[in-house]
């Protein structure tokens, strides 16, 4: 109560005094602190460190956009009343050990945004562990930070944790148990990052796990590996789409899977869409085992072949076409030498016509008329019989053969 008349002194003496804010109640200069709402805000004022001066009153700290290189136990004053603390986008790079465990209230901490390269195994640890919810989307620098990140974890410092983000930072692949020590985790959220694929046992350890978000990552399929882990989630939602799906003959079985009881419950099952092969992009996987191309054969003893296959005929068609363009250029290019062969084969042939041309006359139509006796162009001649003279007349073998004489 004594604070709330102070703010309103403040306010009156602000507004018609113009006395700074710090003067009146410790509220750092720049900031902004709000009594009622028992929040104090400090956005983007390129600040070097945290401030240390925070009401007493202050349940939400919003720290955001600044330029704080790293914070550590001594970052923060006494701040057991504070239940979050938003330090987003403020380019903190690494974590020291206990740097949160003053705020023995601290429910949830966000740290989303920051280039986080080094993370102190227990710079998230706080006595009696109270944090509710850690927000790291787009926070882990590289994979150092990740191993920083999955050791903090398994330490045991986050046992009371109910939600956790990793959202956004590019993590291919999920240590082995990674989550075993978070029992209370109730919302994991992995989306846009680049996993692939899910081992068995990726998801043990939370025992109530209620929301799973593995939505626009890189998986292509769900072996039957991952799908029994998926499957062992139990009552809890899981978010799949937005996943480039290869649809063969393979992912049937997610198909399957996805309509089945085993099945999780796929909260946007619409977004569960094919990217490839072409003809089926942005089909809805579901619909697939009718549609997916080449299936004959029952989902169980469905080759895994399949991508190959595709890949090794659009192979083919290229090999074939560029072989096509090459030999028309050959034939383009050396066409003089071309009409010098035909010349030459014309002349070879000229003999035989002689002797051949009664045969020719019984073979062919009769209103043609007789061809010339091989001086023409040498598609008149293509027309009809005559081509067979290139081929089977100037053999010497043939040539006996096909004498009418
Ligand atoms: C925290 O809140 C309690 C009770 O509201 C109060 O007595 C105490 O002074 C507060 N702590 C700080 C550091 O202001
Ligand atoms: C985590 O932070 C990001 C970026 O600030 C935000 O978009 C996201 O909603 C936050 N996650 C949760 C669960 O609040
Ligand atoms: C991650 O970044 C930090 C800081 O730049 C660097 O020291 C570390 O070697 C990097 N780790 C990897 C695996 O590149």
């Amino acid at each position: 109560m004594a604070d709330h008349i102070g703010v309103r002194m403040c306010t009156f003496f602000l507004l018609f005094f113009f006395v700074t804010p710090n003067q009146c109640m410790q509220c750092h200069f720049g900031c902004t602190c709000f009594a009622a709402t028992n929040t104090v805000r400090c956005d983007s004022k390129d600040l070097r460190a945290v401030p240390l001066s925070i009401p007493g009153y202050a349940r939400t700290l919003i720290v955001t956009g600044n330029n704080i290189p790293q914070i550590g136990p001594d970052s923060f004053p006494e701040l057991e009343n504070v239940t979050n603390i938003c330090l987003s986008n403020n380019r903190i790079t690494e974590l020291g050990s206990h740097t949160f465990s003053s705020m023995v209230s601290l429910r949830s901490l966000d740290l989303s945004g920051n280039p986080l390269a080094l993370i102190h195994p227990e710079a998230l640890s706080i006595p009696g562990g109270p944090l509710l919810e850690l927000n790291l989307s787009r926070a882990l620098y590289n994979s150092t930070s990740l191993t920083d990140l999955t050791t903090a974890m398994r330490w045991g410092g986050l046992a009371g944790l109910v939600l956790l983000d990793l959202s956004g930072n590019r993590l291919a692949l999920l240590a082995p148990a990674a989550f075993s020590r978070l029992p209370s985790l109730r919302h994991l959220l992995l989306p846009h990052n680049s996993l692939a694929s899910v081992r068995s046992g990726a998801f043990a350890g939370p025992r109530r796990l209620e929301l799973l978000d593995l939505s626009h990552n890189a998986f292509r399929a769900f072996p039957a590996e991952a799908l029994g882990e998926l499957g062992r989630l139990g009552k809890a939602r899981v978010r799949l789409g937005g996943n480039p799906y290869l649809c063969s003959c393979e992912s049937r079985r997610f198909a399957a899977w996805l309509d089945s009881s085993a099945a999780p419950r796929v909260e946007d099952a619409e977004d569960v869409r094919c990217a490839s092969p072409r003809e089926l992009r942005d089909a809805p996987l579901s619909g697939v085992g009718a549609r997916a191309v080449g299936c004959g054969v029952p989902v169980r003893g469905v080759p895994a072949g399949e991508a190959s296959l595709q890949t090794s005929y659009a192979l083919l068609g290229l090999v074939l076409g560029f072989v096509g363009m090459v030999s028309v250029l050959v034939l383009y290019l050396n066409r003089k030498g071309m009409k010098r062969w035909v010349a030459e084969t014309r002349e070879a042939c000229r003999d035989a016509l002689a002797g051949y041309h009664y045969r020719y006359e019984i073979d062919t139509d009769p209103r043609r008329g007789p061809p010339s006796d091989g001086d023409g162009d040498i598609t008149l001649i293509g027309t009809g019989g005559s081509m067979r003279c290139v081929y089977s007349l100037c053999g010497p073998a043939r040539r006996d053969s096909h004498n009418p004489t």
